[in-house]
């Protein structure tokens, strides 16, 4: 099958109200995990590779990714996630990316939109999608780290405004969620009267990054098995599946995969600390990281509507 882009994916998933899952790989298992749920849940899917992950994986990853990507019996686009300038975003689509994320959320809004329709002019032309992000998400982003305090939800009528200038295809919200396995600090996780409020101007689907369920039980599995994570939490379910109703249509999931990814390595070679043959490591975490691409895609609700 042709890829699909990102937009042809998602818009479909904002009409329908039901969320597409944008898993972030680095290598063949992760890869491989995502499709074959994505597979078995009859699925549309987004791979997502960050600038980090094509500098770890070079070529072979993403020529791997692409051909995964083509040869799954479910729509699939392959997407830059953070792309951090003009270039990386070319240099994606040169390589058949189909969907590509700039990001210049911490520049001022003059700067972001100029940059930002810079990179649709060239996608659009090619039939490349563009997500664009207004506002800041707490955590990390592998470019720029935004402290919890400096974090500035998206503001309605910026948003707005910005996806009319830009032309960008699906906008990227911050609305209190943040990267990694620490999440909220106590506050709300998600502010929902904000994607409410943003959905009411902007047609477009709205992008959820930051979006991890962070299960405790893997938490305490990593744990027990000599990993140190400390007052990890993530996002509920409900309050993904209440958001997708409101209006977002991608929702991000990185940590979620490193974590049982980790958890499962911990276990294996603490059980046998004789085994060194890679397949026996690799490929239970492979089959962990499936059931939690299984779960969420039903938490997301695009399971059937491939
Ligand atoms: P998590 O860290 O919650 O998985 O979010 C990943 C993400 O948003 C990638 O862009």
């Amino acid at each position: 099958m042709a890829l699909y882009s990102g937009l042809e994916i998602l818009k479909a998933a904002r009409e329908g109200k039901y969320g597409v899952g944008a898993f972030n790989t680095n290598d063949m298992e992760i890869t491989q995990s995502i499709l074959e749920a994505a597979e078995e849940k009859r699925s549309p899917v987004l791979l997502a590779l960050s600038e980090g992950a094509i500098k770890y994986g070079g070529r072979p990853l993403i020529d791997m990714v692409i051909h995964e990507a083509k040869v799954a019996s479910v729509p699939v686009a392959v997407h830059l996630d953070h792309g951090s300038s003009y270039e990386s975003c070319m240099q994606c689509i040169r390589w058949g990316f189909t969907s590509v994320m700039i990001d210049k959320s911490h520049e001022d809004e003059a700067t972001n939109t100029k940059e930002t329709a810079r990179v649709v002019e060239a996608a659009h032309a090619v039939g490349v999608s563009v997500e664009a992000e207004i506002g800041r998400l707490g955590g990390i982003e592998e470019h720029v780290v935004v402290s919890e305090e400096d974090a500035v939800l998206t503001k309605p009528d910026e948003a707005a405004r910005f996806m009319k200038n830009t032309g960008a295809d699906f906008l990227a919200v911050a609305i209190g969620t943040s990267h990694g396995p620490n999440k909220g600090k106590g506050r709300p996780f998600i502010y929902h009267d904000r994607i409410v409020e943003i959905a009411n101007l902007i047609p477009h689907p709205l992008v959820m990054h930051g979006a991890s369920g962070v299960p405790q039980t893997l938490v305490e599995r990593f744990n027990a098995a000599g990993g140190v994570l400390k007052e990890a939490a993530g996002i509920h379910e409900d309050d993904v599946r209440k958001a997708v109703t409101e209006g977002i249509a991608k929702i991000n999931t990185d940590t979620d995969l490193r974590l049982a990814f980790a958890t499962v390595i911990r276990e294996v070679l603490q059980k046998d600390p004789k085994q060194i043959d890679p397949r026996k490591i690799l490929g239970p975490a492979r089959e962990e990281m499936k059931r939690i691409v299984l779960d969420r895609l039903d938490v997301f609700g695009s399971a059937g509507k491939a």
